[in-house]
């Protein structure tokens, strides 16, 4: 006969609601640094830099992939990190807001936004800051209009964007030279179409 009295006995097993969530072991470099994590296979990216790693650098703005307040570079490649699941991105480098500056030296993207005046409240800063970076990698944008064309999924409530502009277009003369003129953009760059 059992020693437990009748009603501990029948306790029923908690409901699948209350039962811890599996765990997925996830393997990163971020900003030159490894992780070795387990992640929920629900996790953001965003939240994974936000809330596990207090890289709190990248921003969340609307959660959705609308305003490019989150956007990181994967692989030197720009993405919003509110639209990708942390386990996705098993084995990548990771470069946020953080990773940007060389030491004390700045970035000269970060150097440009402050010599021209680029951000009010700075809130979507680390965001433009990135996806410029992107976009200088992607090679494709030689004039302001590309530039903004291409930036434009980065949005800016303060409307700091003639000044961002001002910014990477400062960082684009210096990388490409005096000889980049709209003739030189990459026949391929579409009026109209931004990368995701
Ligand atoms: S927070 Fe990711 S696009 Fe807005
Ligand atoms: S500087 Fe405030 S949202 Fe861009």
């Amino acid at each position: 006969m059992s020693d437990f009295p009748a009603s501990r006995a029948a306790t029923p097993p908690p409901p699948a609601t209350t039962r811890a969530a599996l765990l997925y072991p996830l393997r990163l470099t971020i900003n030159g640094e490894p992780h070795t994590l387990e992640v929920e296979s629900t996790v953001s990216l965003l939240d994974l830099l936000r809330d596990r790693l207090q890289l709190t650098g990248t921003k969340k703005g609307c959660d959705h992939g609308q305003c490019g307040a989150c956007t990181v570079l994967v692989e030197g490649r720009r993405i919003n990190s509110c639209l990708t699941l942390a386990v996705m991105q098993e084995g990548a480098e990771i470069t946020t807001v953080e990773g940007l500056a060389n030491g004390d030296e700045l970035h000269p993207l970060q150097q440009a936004f402050i010599a021209k005046d680029a951000l009010q409240c700075g809130y979507c800063t680390p965001g433009q800051l990135c996806s410029a970076q992107g976009l200088i990698n992607e090679g494709q944008a030689c004039t302001r209009d590309q530039v903004r064309e291409l930036m434009s999924g980065n949005i800016c409530r303060c409307g700091a964007y003639p000044q961002i502009t001002d910014a990477v277009m400062a960082v684009l003369d210096e990388s490409q030279g005096p000889a980049a003129t709209p003739e030189a953009s990459p026949a391929h760059w579409t009026p109209g179409t931004v990368p995701a």
